[in-house]
């Protein structure tokens, strides 16, 4: 009988993680991708068996993580994090977006030392790698916001936390050791809405970011599959007589919930906008803007930021990426205030891409639940390492040793 190779041992390691992971019982958008993937083994496509990366240090890029993250997370949490609407092509979409632009390197520039520092409002960030809010932390691992807080500041990132988070605002706050921003799902009811925004404003949050990219979540079919393939009972966290939706959800602690559906918010206008202006002394962002024309509305509004955000392709299925939408919502705004940008951020490149097409700043969501999911805080804090040396690779490549430097001459359509 010939001796096993080194080749062949890792091949077998390697089909046994397939035979025991997830991606075999549920095959969500990310999981049918990473399960094709996985016939052509290459340096991006191809995240490396979860069973092999003993440790967050192992992860070469966010892909590994994702990779471990599915063997752990519970298939109906993993399909909740995957989701997209009905066919996942705007979730697709924001990756694919990345592809139509292409880097422009620049040679013989003194790339020594390296500058990401920006500022947004009155504070000094070292990178413009931002946290996303994202709902639920727990649900991905038991440390939750908490994790992801201590990550953020053993790094030193900006973290912006879910309204519909599991930890509040004030333990998130103080585990960051710094403000956060706060995200608001305005609900149907002003009383409770204005109480979350005066929580918010008394822990110290500088920034609320309204979201008003969801009139409806329906039709988040890849959740919905997920969902029947748990085989978990999930009565206590999610059914209406054991406390409903707003059971974990720790801002809602201590308010009448009793006539409220959800955080969607088909009644949202501008009017709204000017409300919440009028009622806090937090900067009011809206996240969810896509077109030169709402982001000309919003200026007329005297919002104090926008990120262009399509919800990671949970929101509308429009099949347009943002890194697409971008460069409109750049031109309307012409440098009066902040930009970021959100959706599908895997690679610095991607990020730096951002940066030429003019975003102040870009916030990862998905990434960093991965590395949540995958090996909790340690796994946090790899994302941001992963995702800011790529930057750094980048930014040497292109010849911009500062973020003042990246411009759009550093980029061209593909
Ligand atoms: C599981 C999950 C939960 C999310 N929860 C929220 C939320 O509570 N509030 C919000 O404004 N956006 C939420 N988002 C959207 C993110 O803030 C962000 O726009 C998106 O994740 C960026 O895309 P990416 O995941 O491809 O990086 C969520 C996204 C995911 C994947």
């Amino acid at each position: 009988m010939p001796t096993p190779t080194s080749d062949s041992v890792n091949r077998r390691k390697f089909l046994q993680f397939l035979a025991a992971s997830p991606l075999f019982a549920y095959a969500g958008a990310g999981g049918v991708a990473l399960a094709s993937r996985s016939r052509a083994w290459s340096a991006e496509n191809l995240a490396p068996p979860g069973a092999l990366l003993p440790s967050a240090a192992d992860a070469f890029n966010v892909f590994d993580l994702e990779a471990v993250a599915r063997t752990k997370i519970p298939v109906a949490h993993l399909a909740y994090l995957d989701t997209g609407v009905e066919g996942d092509v705007t979730v697709r979409a924001n990756r694919e977006g990345f592809a139509k632009i292409q880097l422009r390197p620049r040679r013989l520039v003194d790339t020594t030392r390296l500058d990401t520092s920006v500022k947004l409002f009155d504070t000094t960030w070292p990178t413009p790698i931002i946290i996303a809010p994202v709902a639920s932390h727990c649900a991905f691992h038991d440390d939750g916001e908490l994790a992801v807080a201590r990550a953020a500041r053993a790094r030193n990132h900006l973290q912006c936390l879910s309204t519909w988070c599991t930890t509040s605002v004030e333990d998130v706050t103080s585990a960051r050791g710094a403000p956060v921003w706060f995200q608001l799902y305005a609900t149907t009811q002003w009383e409770i809405t204005r109480a979350l925004v005066q929580r918010a404003e008394a822990a110290g949050c500088p920034v609320v970011a309204l979201t008003i990219d969801n009139p409806t979540n329906i039709g988040r079919e890849t959740l919905e599959r997920g969902k029947r393939r748990d085989p978990r009972d999930c009565t206590e966290c999610h059914s209406p007589r054991a406390g409903g939706i707003f059971k974990r959800k720790s801002m809602f602690e201590g308010l009448d919930v009793s006539g409220l559906v959800g955080p969607l918010t088909p009644h949202l206008t501008w009017d709204f906008v000017k409300r919440l202006q009028d009622t806090t002394k937090m900067k009011v962002v809206l996240k969810g803007i896509v077109t030169a024309e709402d982001a000309t509305l919003a200026l007329q509004h005297q919002v104090a930021g926008i990120v262009v955000s399509n919800h990671g392709g949970r929101g509308e299925e429009s099949g347009r990426s943002t890194i697409e939408s971008l460069p409109e919502v750049v031109a309307a705004v012409g440098g009066k205030i902040p930009v970021l940008v959100d959706g599908g951020f895997r690679r610095g490149t991607d990020i730096f891409k951002a940066l030429a097409l003019g975003a102040n700043a870009v916030c990862v969501g998905r990434p960093y639940i991965w590395g949540l999911g995958a090996y909790g805080q340690p796994g946090v804090e790899r994302c941001l390492e992963i995702l800011t040396v790529e930057l750094e690779v980048a930014m040497r490549h292109m010849g911009t040793p500062t973020l003042a430097s990246i411009t759009r001459s550093s980029v061209q359509r593909a």
